[in-house]
């Protein structure tokens, strides 16, 4: 019998035991059970003693409004320090934030000459040459593995955007270390379970000596924290020789460090960011402010503490979480696009005269034509496509987990005591048949008619990014980036399926 339950009102301390759904979570079967259970017993379900899953709107409004995120978020702490993602306590989070949450918002995004540079010289100098050789007569094996391919083409975008597209990668070109890369950050997903789930265990067995997981994903841990560190210092000691960065104090301080000879750039030249695309937006934007704030919060202890004892980590920690963050995310979503595309060839079509309406190239060939990134976002039936896509394939499709307040709350008609873990997930609220009919049919069009009621239900239940004050912070890099990627391919290319054997959502991502 399964133990999940609508909750009692009366009864909340009547016992469910934790075990069953701590092996739901192991087995990867999380989504799939809440799933059924919100389908059977409501949109409350109680799932242990203090876990609870929601599946309403409404309540998602109350949760992610104010309740606070949970230690299971700490695995996204890198170097031992948190970063926006893993901060919990709300002021030091809105800290965090507002160092560099300036460089995410649509008008920047949407105006920066860097970010255009960078995605022309990504799209045009890599992944345009990539796709035609794809198209060779003679290519064997036939076809192009679309994974891998826009994992790189995620991981050039994100890092260019935080180091620059010279200190960032070029994984569309270095295939073997891009292959390489994979594996170890593979490696690491097996020991996300017991972190997450069981940080305590985890934390009393590492006092013990005892590693909870193997030598390869410690290795593959350290491998990619290392990585990170060299394009960051690499950014650095060009950035140290800057005019405008000689006073910058984290600058200064790791001096030492960024003019070891393997940091040193190629030439003495200071960085003046001759070509736009080579500005470390992100980089730049968190230095300057870290400098800003810490003098700003000199008198609050905790924020002195917490964000700024150890700076230097504390910035190596968040541009490591957003080419994390912004790099499998933007892939999966670009993979399952271009499958859901290349099965829907009228789509395609469709699509295709859309993006060709604007070509205004006075030769009129394909190669010179790379439209803008606000006339891209003016284009519906791209901007469908996509929102169809993130509906059914939610790169976070599971639970996102917060706390009750210690005081409690109310939930619909229960009352829930403080400290219980409460959780709404996409993929269910993607799949309410009263916004999305027949949701499981892929149909772009339900994004595109005119009932303004029927659109504005419909933009309140999409939760792709998540909502409230810690919604994604990179939703409108993404969509640039999916849009950029999109427009270029289908405006040259069509697409067809090879082999779609893999194309399976999996339970980690
Ligand atoms: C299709 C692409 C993406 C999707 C679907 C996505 C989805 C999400 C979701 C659902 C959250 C909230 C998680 C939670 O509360 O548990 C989130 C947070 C976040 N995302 Fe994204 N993301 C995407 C791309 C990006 C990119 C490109 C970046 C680059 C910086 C990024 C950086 C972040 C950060 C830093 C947070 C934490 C925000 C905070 O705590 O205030 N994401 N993302």
């Amino acid at each position: 019998m399964s133990p999940l339950a609508k909750i009692p009102n009366a009864h909340w301390s009547s016992a469910i035991s934790p075990l069953w759904i701590m092996y739901v979570r192991y087995q990867d079967l999380e989504t799939e059970t809440l799933a059924e259970a919100h389908g059977r017993l409501g949109p409350v379900v109680r799932l242990g003693p203090s876990d609870v899953s929601i599946d309403d709107i409404e309540h998602v409004k109350t949760v992610y409004t104010s309740f606070n995120r949970t230690k299971w978020y700490s695995i996204f702490d890198n170097y031992g320090v948190a970063c926006m993602f893993s901060a919990i306590p709300a002021k030091e989070h809105a800290l965090r934030k507002r160092m560099v949450s300036h460089v995410y918002t649509k008008t920047f995004i949407q105006t920066s000459p860097a970010v255009a540079s960078q995605a022309r010289a990504i799209l045009q100098d890599r992944l345009l040459p990539t796709l035609i050789g794809s198209t060779a007569a003679d290519q064997e094996p036939h076809g192009i593995e679309v994974f891998s391919l826009f994992l790189a083409t995620s991981m050039d975008f994100i890092t260019a955007h935080v180091y620059g597209l010279e200190g960032g990668t070029n994984f569309l070109r270095k295939t073997e270390y891009r292959d390489h890369w994979l594996q170890i950050y593979l490696a690491r997903f097996g020991a996300l379970f017991l972190r997450q789930e069981l940080p305590g265990l985890t934390w009393i067995l590492t006092k013990c000596g005892i590693t909870p997981y193997s030598h390869e994903v410690t290795r593959a841990t350290n491998e990619l924290a290392d990585w990170n560190l060299t394009m960051f210092n690499k950014t650095g000691a060009r950035l140290a020789n800057h005019p405008d960065f000689q006073d910058n104090q984290l600058l200064i301080k790791s001096r030492d460090v960024m003019t070891r000879k393997e940091f040193r750039p190629d030439s003495d030249d200071s960085f003046t960011w001759g070509r736009p695309e080579d500005k470390p937006t992100v980089m730049l934007s968190l230095l300057s402010a870290m400098d800003r704030e810490q003098v700003a919060h000199r008198a609050d202890k905790a924020l002195r503490v917490k964000v700024f004892r150890q700076p230097i980590l504390t910035a190596q920690s968040e541009l490591f979480d957003h080419i994390i963050a912004g790099q499998e995310t933007t892939a999966n979503t670009l993979a399952f696009l271009t499958w859901r595309l290349s099965v829907h060839q009228e789509v395609q079509d469709i699509l295709r005269a859309e993006l060709l309406s604007l070509q205004k190239s006075e030769d009129g060939s394909f190669d010179s034509f790379f439209p803008d990134a606000k006339t891209l976002d003016s284009l519906p039936v791209l901007n469908a496509v996509i929102m169809e896509t993130l509906r059914l394939h939610a790169p976070f499709e599971g639970p996102q987990p917060r706390q009750t307040p210690d005081n409690g709350c109310h939930i619909g008609p229960y009352k829930l005591p403080g400290g219980v873990r409460i959780a709404a997930l996409a993929y269910t609220l993607h799949r309410n048949t009263s916004v999305f009919p027949d949701p499981e049919i892929w149909d772009y069009t339900r994004w595109i008619d005119s009932d303004e009621e029927a659109k504005k239900a419909r933009n309140r239940q999409f939760w792709a990014f998540g909502s409230g004050g810690r919604m994604c912070i990179g939703i409108h890099f993404a969509m640039h980036e999916i849009k950029a990627v999109i427009a270029m391919i289908y405006s040259r290319f069509r697409t067809h399926i090879a082999d779609d054997s893999a194309m399976k959502p999996d339970a980690d991502t």
